[in-house]
């Protein structure tokens, strides 16, 4: 009994001590769904590598494969030295043959869907493979494990490329899918059994699958990037290629050296959706990154096949892995060089490119037929690093970047060497920087780059790789999740930024960092963070290693049946995936080891995190009624779709906003704002979806009304899609948002 008491009394000591009240330090909540899906408790069942914001407010997830291992492997300690495992999808045993698709479908099936605001969580089919048109007998690898993604103007999220083998090198498949929301929002999902692969040509269940093929790219992309441009299309880059029939002799870490464009309105208006992709290949292009030479004395490590074609790319520059880039004025694209190069990491780093050069890609042609064109961007202050993050600051009007691995020897092989005796492998070491690119039209290269070194902290454990930046409503900005390492070292609490102006120019001085409360999850490599409409964080994935699955045939172990009038959704069967395998040396597995530094292979839990704004002035918050036009328009304002309001804004535009529960009163110095943000599209560290755009705006007769204006879109960066429309009021409190689409071309919501 006095042991239970000591050990509580403990716990609310501790409490006391580190805990801030929330309106200081945020508070977090575990996410615990509704009984009627295919969450488990608090468990989801699935790891989540990849987070989308819908604009029906839902969240989808995906991790397709997952990099699981098929067992039985060899494990350390059990085994001296255990064989590197090899994932789920090897070359030589020919895994896409057509009579394999319904095993295949069970390995990668892992799509799910929150609803924020009725707390469920369904599960949703993966997309169905196609045939291959260039491989008789099999199908085309869709894979989502890796993808790249991210919404197209009506909303609908494009998914490219992903994972193909894993064995004898890590290969990206060239399949690309639409996720349709509207088709997703009038859906009973309660009544899905998501286990089953949907048919193609199921006319009757069509309804059921909101999934929509949308072509091939022309080679495979593991760790593609997409940037949108004004007039809709999607810019598709970087990635490793895979084994691509037409293509020979590929080798491992091989790079896409094509720029690929996705256009929305050719997939809408075609019969032949191939036609909605052009491509431009900038292997010999001047400036580019493929003919900057930054390693003339490239050498391969010893027993990695580097052919001399591998030789010969390893010497110059290419395209990162989930590139952080960023659209410019005139269909220009900044490269960061920020994003992933420790997936083509080596012992020796031999793999891994070290340069400080960044690129600007320039966009030109018609639509019909693009070009892409380079010019040098200025020099990284250092050595570019691995899993930084991004933002495009609305506060500064510079890039970011927050911490990140350094890519220079050694780095990469830090382990844990007082476990039990023996070495634990942690991954890279992030570091604690800001890097800042000032862009100026004026210098040469475009902008400079400046490095603040402990911008995340003074000690050793603020160290950060694997997190994200947020942007919030109140132009704060979130730095969340990640650790020390890819695998190893969780931090727990989040950074809240605060903006700080000059008060009589208004010109941004600095960011005052708060430490928040901690959460409870370790979020490691392959978590994801993004904002919800309702303004608080959505966390959820990250894990140390890969899990193990010990898969049986379909067609030994038929999927039980599913009784569609109870209600709920089938759960996983979870009993064959086992999570406590940890990655003793990158590759080789140990399993049977607990201890404190044992974190699950796969993090099913999920988290959400209330920034200390929804504290303010307790429970009161301002609300959005309704927004009208000032004058006339020439299109559909508004729509309903399933059940949820929509509204359509183009550029240089008046529109009011009708508010109700506004503050009792405000001091002078504070001022409300109205905002709209971009929904996130995360994974690996990055969203490449959020945007803030500060909309100015007037009062009205009316107290309860504001009049704005849009900007204009080519000029404000406005990629046509869904935002959230958020209302700041006095106080900093933001109102829940209302789901715009703004975009020129469009004639509804
Ligand atoms: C919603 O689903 C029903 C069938 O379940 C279908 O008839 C209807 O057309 C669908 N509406 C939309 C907008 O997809
Ligand atoms: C589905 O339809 C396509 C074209 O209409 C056809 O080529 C394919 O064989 C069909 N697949 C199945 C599984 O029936
Ligand atoms: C390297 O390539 C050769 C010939 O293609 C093959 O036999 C060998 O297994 C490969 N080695 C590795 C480590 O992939
Ligand atoms: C940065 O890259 C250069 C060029 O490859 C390399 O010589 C140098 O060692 C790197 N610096 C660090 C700190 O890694
Ligand atoms: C930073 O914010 C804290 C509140 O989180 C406040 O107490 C402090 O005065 C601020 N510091 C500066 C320099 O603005
Ligand atoms: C299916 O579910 C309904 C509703 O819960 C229940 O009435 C029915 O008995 C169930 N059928 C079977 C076969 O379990
Ligand atoms: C945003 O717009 C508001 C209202 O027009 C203005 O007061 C504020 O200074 C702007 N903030 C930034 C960061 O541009």
């Amino acid at each position: 009994m006095s042991r239970i008491f000591v050990i509580i009394f403990l716990v609310k000591t501790i409490y006391c001590q580190e805990y801030q009240n929330a309106v200081e330090g945020g508070s977090w909540q575990v996410v615990v769904p509704e009984i009627n899906g295919a969450a488990i408790g608090k468990s989801l069942g699935m790891q989540t590598v990849h987070a989308v914001l819908l604009p029906s407010g839902d969240v989808l997830v995906a991790s397709g494969s997952s990099w699981r291992n098929r067992g039985p492997i060899e494990t350390f300690p059990q085994s001296d030295d255990p064989k590197g495992s090899e994932g789920v999808f090897q070359l030589r045993e020919d895994p896409f043959q057509m009579e394999k698709i319904d095993d295949y479908f069970q390995l990668v099936n892992n799509v799910g869907v929150y609803n924020p605001d009725k707390n469920t969580f369904f599960r949703v089919p993966h997309p169905t493979p196609v045939p291959d048109p260039k491989w008789s007998d099999h199908f085309a690898p869709n894979d989502l494990f890796c993808t790249g993604h991210l919404h197209i103007s009506d909303g609908n999220v494009l998914f490219v490329g992903g994972t193909q083998y894993y064995h004898p090198y890590r290969t990206g498949n060239r399949a690309t899918y639409l996720y349709d929301w509207r088709k997703h929002a009038n859906i009973s999902w309660n009544e899905v059994d998501w286990r089953r692969m949907p048919s193609l040509n199921d006319t009757e269940n069509e309804f059921q699958n909101p999934w929509l093929f949308s072509g091939l790219m022309e080679r495979g992309r593991w760790y593609a990037s997409l940037v949108p441009l004004i007039d809709g299309r999607l810019v598709v880059m970087g990635g490793f290629v895979g084994f691509d029939h037409g293509y020979t002799d590929m080798y491992s870490f091989e790079n896409n050296d094509l720029v690929e464009f996705f256009d929305p309105q050719i997939f809408a208006s075609s019969s032949d959706k191939q036609l909605a992709w052009t491509k431009v290949n900038v292997k010999s292009t001047l400036n580019g990154p493929f003919t900057n030479l930054i390693n003339p004395t490239f050498k391969p490590t010893p027993g990695i096949n580097c052919t001399a074609r591998c030789i010969k790319d390893n010497q110059y520059d290419v395209f990162k892995l989930y590139e952080q880039a960023y659209l410019m004025a005139e269909n220009r694209i900044y490269l960061t060089r920020e994003g992933d190069w420790v997936s083509a990491r080596t012992h020796d780093t031999a793999f891994m490119r070290k340069t400080k050069a960044t690129y600007h890609m320039h966009i030109g042609g018609t639509r019909q037929s693009p070009t892409v064109q380079f010019s040098p961007g200025p020099s990284r202050a250092e050595n570019i690093t691995s899993y930084g993050t991004t933002i495009n600051d609305p506060n500064s009007g510079r890039i970011l970047l927050f911490g990140g691995q350094p890519t220079s020897p050694g780095t990469q092989l830090y382990r844990d060497d007082t476990h039990q005796g023996y070495q634990r492998y942690a991954g890279g070491r992030g570091s604690r920087k800001l890097e800042e690119f000032f862009s100026s039209y004026y210098e040469a290269g475009g902008g400079h780059w400046s490095l603040k070194s402990n911008f995340l902290g003074e000690e050793s454990q603020d160290d950060r790789t694997m997190h994200y930046a947020i942007l919030l409503p109140t132009s704060q900005v979130l730095i969340i999740n990640g650790a020390n390492y890819d695998f190893y070292g969780s931090v727990n609490y989040p950074i809240l930024l605060t903006p700080k102006f000059d008060p009589v120019t208004g010109v941004f001085l600095y960011y005052n960092k708060t430490r928040m409360n901690e959460g409870v999850e370790a979020r490691l490599y392959h978590n994801v963070a993004l904002l919800l409409p309702d303004g608080r964080i959505w966390i959820s994935g990250g894990g140390s290693a890969r899990a193990l699955i010990h898969y049986t045939s379909l067609s030994e172990q038929p999927l039980s049946e599913h009784n569609s009038s109870s209600g709920k959704q089938p759960l996983p069967d979870n009993s064959n995936v086992h999570l406590d395998l940890q990655m003793f040396d990158d590759g080789r597995l140990s399993k049977g080891t607990q201890g404190s530094l044992t974190v699950p292979t796969e993090t099913w839990v999920a988290e959400i995190f209330n920034p200390p704004y929804l504290y303010i002035d307790g429970q009161r918050r301002a609300m959005i009624v309704a927004l009208s036009y000032v004058k006339s328009l020439d299109y559909q304002f508004e729509s309903i779709i399933s059940g949820r309001r929509y509204y359509l804004l183009h550029s240089n535009s008046q529109y009011n906003i009708h508010l109700s529960d506004l503050p009792k009163k405000c001091s002078e110095s504070k001022s409300d704002k109205l905002v709209l943000i971009k929904l996130g599209s995360a994974t690996h560290g990055w969203d490449g979806g959020q945007r803030l755009i500060n909309l100015s705006f007037k009062e009205t007769s009316s107290s309860t009304t504001l009049q704005f204006t849009t900007p204009e879109a080519r000029i404000a960066l406005i990629a046509p899609g869904f935002y959230m429309l958020f209302y700041i009021d006095c106080m900093g409190k933001p109102s829940i948002a209302q789901m715009i689409r703004f975009d020129d071309q469009a004639k509804m919501p």
